[in-house]
């Protein structure tokens, strides 16, 4: 076995992403199994270079993990002909600028949704990377949750004959900060610093809807900020001025319709922090991000409305589990290998700039929706 390494610029592993789906999750779970095994006798060993704005901080992940290389310059670690990649998860509003430098610098890049706070920014990541011949990928990480991937199983193997709609309930509750801690970052809930959950999640759900059932056709949205004032993390008042809360409707190739509720002010009475309901009409499924259930068109029951009368039967326990048939590994992980065999291999890879800039496209258009009362049409990009 011959070791490979590929050096990767990591940008932002002091945030909450950053430092645990992707630097100890992903780079540092695969370095642990020993780097990744190409198949042709090769391994390949990620290395990474810490990157950000904070000595201290990057100092003391490094030392946590026994790593030695780290930086607050990025530009003269971009400058290192021996970097093969650049990884951005910094905050949304700081990606644009120094993906631009990655790009121009030649290197390969990796990064976290959305990619751009709107679709020109996006697209323009997208034209940039791919007229300098670099290869580029993005998050796409619910696509690789075990719940989802469940549901995906099912789909392929035609459970549900035809299916009809997808309801998708996201969110739990953000504490404001004044009495007990938030426990997301402030800057979530502020527009001009890149926050809002319609930014946030509209992205997520492009490709979770295009992946699974068919591409996004229209959407109408109503977006709105149900809690105005929050406290930051040093316990100041600030106004929430970026939406919090996004109630979308899209319309998706083949007319299956989808409703997704995405909010921070709502309190959870589900099994798991997003679940989407699909219908078929041979069966129907409810997953989640691990677990999967379903129910087939034979047993399905046959409730009569009648409001004088206590239901009789229960009917979340007539739904069955899937079993899991197989170990499922961290999504960011999975996702980082294939991206890692992409680089080294040449192997395909659609999760690119254009893909991102597809989420970004959706969640500009949700929030046009929401401004101007309409639904709007979602075209094609092309670069
Ligand atoms: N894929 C997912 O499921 C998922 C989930 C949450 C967040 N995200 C995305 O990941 C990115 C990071 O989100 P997070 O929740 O880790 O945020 P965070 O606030 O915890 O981390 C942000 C990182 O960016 C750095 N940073 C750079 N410039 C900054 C600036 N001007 N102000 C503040 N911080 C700055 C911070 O030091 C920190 O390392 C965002 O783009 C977000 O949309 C993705």
């Amino acid at each position: 076995m011959t070791r490979r390494t590929v050096r990767i610029a990591m940008n932002g592993v002091t945030g909450r992403m950053g430092y645990r789906q992707h630097l100890v999750r992903s780079i540092l779970a695969i370095r642990e199994e020993g780097g990744l095994d190409l198949g042709d006798g090769d391994v390949l060993w990620p290395e990474p270079v810490l990157v950000g704005r904070r000595e201290h901080a990057l100092r003391e992940v490094a030392e946590r993990h026994g790593l030695t290389e780290w930086s607050t310059d990025l530009d003269t670690v971009l400058a290192d002909d021996s970097v093969d990649i650049y990884f951005d998860s910094q905050v949304t509003s700081a990606r644009v600028e120094a993906i631009k430098k990655a790009v121009a610098a030649g290197k390969h890049i990796y990064t976290e949704k959305p990619t751009a706070t709107d679709l020109e920014g996006a697209l323009d990541l997208a034209r940039l990377a791919e007229s300098a011949d670099v290869k580029h990928g993005v998050v796409q990480d619910k696509i690789f949750l075990p719940g989802l991937l469940k549901l995906k199983r099912l789909i392929d193997g035609g459970f549900f004959g035809q299916i009809l709609s997808v309801r998708g309930e996201f969110g739990y509750w953000v504490f404001e900060g004044d009495w007990q801690e938030p426990q997301r970052p402030s800057w979530n809930y502020r527009a001009e610093d890149g926050g809002g959950i319609t930014v946030d999640m509209f992205p997520h759900w492009e490709y979770v809807l295009h992946e699974l059932f068919g591409k996004v056709n229209s959407v109408s949205a109503h977006v709105t900020t149900h809690i105005p004032r929050r406290w930051d993390e040093q316990g100041k008042p600030y106004a929430a001025t970026a939406d919090d809360s996004a109630y979308g409707i899209f319309e998706l190739e083949g007319g299956i319709v989808a409703q997704i509720n995405s909010s921070w002010a709502v309190r959870v009475n589900r099994d798991e922090l997003v679940e989407f309901q699909v219908d078929g009409t041979h069966g129907s499924a409810v997953a989640g991000l691990r677990s999967c259930r379903v129910q087939h068109r034979s047993a399905t029951p046959k409730p009569v409305w009648n409001p004088d009368l206590a239901a009789t039967e229960s009917f979340r326990d007539q739904w069955q589990e899937i079993p899991d048939n197989t170990e499922f590994d961290n999504g960011f992980k999975a996702q980082w290998e294939l991206f890692l065999r992409h680089i080294t291999l040449g192997e395909p890879y659609r999760w690119d700039l254009l893909a991102g800039a597809r989420g970004v496209q959706l969640a500009e258009l949700g929030l046009k929706s929401s401004e101007q009362g309409r639904r709007f049409d979602v075209p094609e990009l092309s670069l």
